[in-house]
Parts: C-alpha cells; structure tokens; sequence
C-alpha cells in the first residue's frame, strides 16, 4: 500500500487522489433561473441522499471571481432542475460547462431545447431522459475553498418515454447515463452490468 497524510500533501493532490478514486460519479446538469435568463451546467458532485420525501445534492465550488452562476441563481429564487446526462446528450452537456458570462443562455448554446416545468420556474431540457424538478432545501458552504452543497427536494418527476414502468422501475439502459472519472476528460458508460442479489438475514 502506500499512503498519504492530507495534513503532508498539497490540496490540489487531495483533489487529485479523491476525484481519481470516487468514480464513476454521476453527473447532474442543472438548469437555474438568473436575472440574465436561464442556465446550465453540469456538477459531477452529485447524488441522491434521502427518500421520503427524495432529495437531491450537489456541490459546485467557487471561481475566482466568486461564486458559480447556478449557485447565485438558486441563492436568488431555490428552484432548479437536475437532468440526468446520457451518453445521447454528453458533447452538448460538455459545452454548458463552458466558463461562459452570466448572460449567455447554454441551453440555446448547446443547442438544447428548453421546456416549461411543471412546479418551478427554470426551464427543463427536452433531450435530457429524466429531469428532477427541485425546491430548495439548503446550501451548506464548506472548505476553505469555498464549496456550496446544494440540497433540494424533487417535487416533479419527468422521463422520455419507455424509461419507466407502471411498477415505477427505471429502465437504466434506456436512459444510457454517463459517469464522470478522473481528470478533465474521462468518462465511462454503463454497458458492462451485472446483477448480484442481496444476500438475506439468516
Ligand atoms: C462533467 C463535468 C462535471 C463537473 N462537475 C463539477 C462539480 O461537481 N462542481 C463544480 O463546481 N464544477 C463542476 N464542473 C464545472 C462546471 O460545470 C463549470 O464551472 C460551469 O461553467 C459552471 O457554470 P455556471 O457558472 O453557469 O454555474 C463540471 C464540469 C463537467 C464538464
């Protein structure tokens, strides 16, 4: 084994050794709604962490200049929506993560076509297979980079059709997600899958 002491190595090793290690992760790409208009873009510090009712985080670090525009935007109005990335949709994903200035709309950027939700006011994505429509719960603001956990409560549920059953079982090979790994451009998707059963108490 070898190891290494994070009081002993730089932040940016840290960030390198744990981005490198928890994969693949998710990728959650967020539409928010600003003064300047509607904005994307995609956090891979991303799950869901509760059930009753389902919650959804993700956390997105500060630039320089201050916090990102998906932040301040839910900071201004704690509504958002959280669409799965598929393989389908990953290169235009990849330009809504583009440092762009506040009052460029991605989803037009990328090509994408906007919808209007069901119980927020962000615009949802039509080519995305599954959008969470979210209220906020809180942001907590940890590290001395700052980074912002958002969490928010789904209060709408939309998928493409053929995803879901009348069971609600999702059909994960209909959504085809990809999942972030290391570094600024490794990914992976899910066509390798197995099933292992879990194992009942004697
Ligand atoms: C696949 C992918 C995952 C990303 N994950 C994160 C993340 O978890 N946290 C973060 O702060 N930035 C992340 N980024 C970078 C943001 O998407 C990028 O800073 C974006 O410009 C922020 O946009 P905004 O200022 O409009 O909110 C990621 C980028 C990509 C391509």
């Amino acid at each position: 084994m070898v190891g290494f002491d994070s009081s002993e190595i730089s932040s940016e090793a840290q960030y390198k050794l744990a981005v490198g290690s928890v994969t693949p992760r998710p990728i959650a790409l967020v539409t928010t709604l600003g003064p300047q208009g509607p904005n994307a873009a995609p956090f891979s510090f991303f799950n869901v962490i509760s059930s009753d009712p389902v919650m959804l985080m993700f956390s997105a670090g500060d630039k320089s200049s201050g916090a990102k525009d998906t932040v301040r935007n839910i900071q201004a109005n704690a509504e958002f929506v959280v669409h799965i990335v598929s393989d389908a949709i990953k290169e235009a994903m990849n330009i809504c993560a583009v440092d762009y200035p506040s009052e460029v709309n991605e989803i037009e950027r990328a090509g994408f076509t906007a919808l209007p939700s069901v119980r927020v006011k962000p615009p949802r994505i039509a080519e995305a297979p599954v959008a969470m429509e979210c209220r906020l719960v809180q942001i907590t603001t940890i590290g001395r980079k700052p980074y912002h956990v958002v969490i928010g409560e789904v209060v709408y549920f939309h998928f493409h059709e053929g995803i879901v059953n009348d069971q609600f079982h999702v059909d994960v090979g209909a959504i085809n997600p990809i999942g972030r790994l290391a570094g600024k451009s490794g990914y992976t998707r899910i066509t390798d899958r197995f099933d292992m059963p879990r194992i009942p108490l004697k």
